[in-house]
């Protein structure tokens, strides 16, 4: 949510910062701009809309500097506009800066400066910053660095921050609280970004700011760090950016999305890759072996998660009470922090994230951590806020998500929770061992039986077709597989703007039958054993009314097959193991649903990629 990229050293900065402000699009395409230090003044580019806008803006200006910062905007305060986009300058414009977070007192601050003459040119709780460091700047007879720091003890809220200024135009300053920042080292030179997309092919060392951490960088005096509140350096804790360049690209696919659904069988391998081994018949998580006792001891598991993360848990919920035997709650992060939970000292709390910056999720571990839980994260980001908050976890090696529609990372978390319950059932002796071995042997088979399933890609397109002038679909889905309708049509709403609403199949009496009628697709999950029947009742409950039915079925169904529309097939397995594959056509569903309409499916109105304010 918002991309931050900032730069100095000896290179020309407005290259570096354009890549990078590409790179970190998916965080907020509302509107971008730079900064760069020229010659004692600051040079400042916005535009309402893309980075590319931006740049084209910038053709005809005077783009030289070698420190500059660089800001893509998902708007929180202010609506979409070139005025509320970032940088903002202080009121003599020699200070600018760009924010990714939410000032939470803005209100106030902006009250007083205002009383003390400060104009405000735009609706953003990010201009107080810029008018509130000035003011101490200018009236302590302070450096910029200090009444930086001071400035930050006045403010409640979270943010990333780099600051430039055109005093001192080869230094940036930069902190954290609350949202994501890393610092790549170069030689003499420092890359600046919310991650490490912008910084990768510069740079592999890197230093992530912890919360709290004011950040000078500048070729000449290198880096220093403080804290906040406390004047004593600290020695900066130097870690290897874990990413490459080739999965930062399309690599030939139209959409980042297109590429991410079709990663998952790799993605599925990587998250059981050293994890799941069915001849030696091991299914080991190194990151919680720690903390696997106390996990088997456990009187209840709390599932704190957003969105698609959420449906991911909803799933676990299922594999951990049917494996493992232990009660678990599914919490929607937000909701969870805010009603004084009834949290205990022998809760396991498992935290679920691809990016593991989301703002809600973190600070329902806060919570968690604060009343004596034990945590557990599982996230895609290495060395993200989650992994370094939790006390024990493990990563889904899903690689990258640009896209901003979650796919991948959503099968890689049901891979590593399906892992998770597997160890400890087996441990807690909670699952006979014959069906234990009958999961692992058929969870090995899940990224090759992806593989086919993304066979079905040209069938799905054709199928596509039928959704396009539609205005809104159900989903349904039992048992398992009711996460998957959740989050099938969460997909298709999220990008394709058709609105779309998941039901356990034997709700749909209890209302939603209501709205059905000859212009109701309804996508049925019918692949579940137990409840077949039930499931082919629904469908002729939907048909008796006209509904027309696109069926999710297991490979040589015919019953449910001749009464549908449509029907994709996909191949047979154990039905706990069916939301790794039945997800996926449904991603390409919304995927090709979306294409169809002319939506930008890599970055769907409203929404950005890692949500890290409230
Ligand atoms: C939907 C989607 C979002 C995220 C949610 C949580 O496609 O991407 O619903 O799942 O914002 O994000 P993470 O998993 O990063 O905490």
């Amino acid at each position: 949510m918002c991309g931050i990229v900032a730069y100095t050293g000896c290179k020309e900065a407005y290259p570096i910062l354009i890549k990078g402000l590409k790179r970190l699009e998916y965080r907020g395409y509302d509107s971008a701009g730079v900064s760069l230090a020229q010659n004692g003044t600051l040079s400042t580019y916005k535009q309402k809309g893309s980075v590319d806008q931006l740049d084209e803006f910038c053709m005809s200006k005077d783009r030289s500097g070698k420190t500059g910062i660089g800001h893509t905007r998902w708007a929180t305060h202010g609506e979409p506009s070139t005025t509320n986009a970032h940088p903002h300058l202080s009121s003599d414009g020699r200070i600018s800066i760009i924010h990714n977070g939410i000032i939470e007192n803005y209100v106030y601050l902006r009250e007083e400066l205002t009383k003390r003459g400060y104009q405000f040119q735009s609706e953003t709780d990010t201009e107080v910053l810029a008018h509130l460091i000035e003011d101490i700047y200018k009236n302590e007879g302070c450096s910029l660095e200090e009444a930086v720091r001071i400035a930050l003890k006045n403010v409640v809220g979270a943010y990333a921050l780099a600051i430039l200024s055109a005093d001192e135009p080869d230094q940036l300053i930069l902190a954290k609280k609350g949202s994501p920042l890393l610092i790549g080292i170069g030689n003499n030179e420092y890359f600046i970004g919310s991650d490490g997309s912008p910084i990768v092919e510069y740079t592999r060392k890197v230093v992530y700011l912890e919360d709290g951490d004011v950040a000078v960088v500048s070729p000449q005096k290198g880096l220093t760090i403080k804290n906040i509140d406390d004047e004593t350096t600290k020695r900066p804790y130097l870690q290897k950016l874990e990413l490459n360049l080739e999965q930062l690209e399309k690599g030939g696919f139209e959409h980042f999305m297109l590429k991410e659904i079709f990663e998952q069988p790799r993605a599925i391998k990587d998250s059981m890759r050293g994890r799941l081994n069915v001849k030696k018949d091991i299914v080991e998580l190194g990151g919680i072996r720690e903390y696997e006792q106390k996990m088997l001891n456990a009187r209840r598991i709390i599932i704190v998660a957003c969105g698609t993360s959420w449906h991911a848990g909803t799933v676990g919920e299922y594999l951990f009470e049917s494996i493992v035997r232990i009660p678990v709650e599914v919490e929607y992060a937000s909701e969870f922090r805010y009603r004084n939970p009834l949290i205990y000292e022998d809760d396991i709390v498992i935290a679920i994230s691809q990016s593991g910056e989301t703002a809600d999720t973190i600070a329902a571990v806060e919570l968690a951590k604060s009343k004596g839980a034990t945590v557990i994260g599982i996230c895609n980001v290495v060395s993200s806020t989650l992994a370094r908050i939790t006390h024990a976890g493990s990563y889904t090696h899903a690689g990258p998500e640009i896209g901003v529609a979650s796919t991948k990372a959503f099968t890689a978390q049901v891979t590593v929770l399906t892992l998770m319950a597997l160890s400890l059932g087996r441990k807690k002796g909670t699952i006979p061992l014959s069906e234990y071995h009958k999961i692992i042997s058929h969870l090995e088979l899940i990224p090759q039986q992806v593989e086919e399933t993304l066979k079905l890609n040209d069938d799905i397109k054709a199928i596509a077709k039928f959704f396009v002038e539609k205005r809104n679909a159900i989903y349904l889905g039992r048992g398992i597989n009711f996460p998957v309708a959740l989050e099938g049509a969460l997909k298709l709403k999220e990008i394709s703007y058709i609105h779309a609403e998941g039901y356990p199949s034997a709700e749909m009496k209890h209302g939603p039958i209501a709205l059905i009628d000859e212009e109701m697709p309804v996508v049925v999950l019918a692949t579940e054993q137990d409840t077949y029947e039930k499931t082919v009742s629904n469908i002729d409950e939907v048909i008796s009314r006209k509904g027309r039915i696109i069926s999710i079925v297991t490979k040589g169904d015919s019953v449910v097959k001749n009464k549908s529309t449509y029907c994709i097939e996909i191949p047979e397995t154990l039905e706990i193991l069916t939301p790794l594959l039945s997800c996926v056509p449904l991603q390409l569903l919304a995927y090709h649903v979306a294409v169809l309409r002319g939506c930008n499916v890599d970055k769907p109105r409203n929404l950005a990629k890692s949500v890290s304010v409230e």
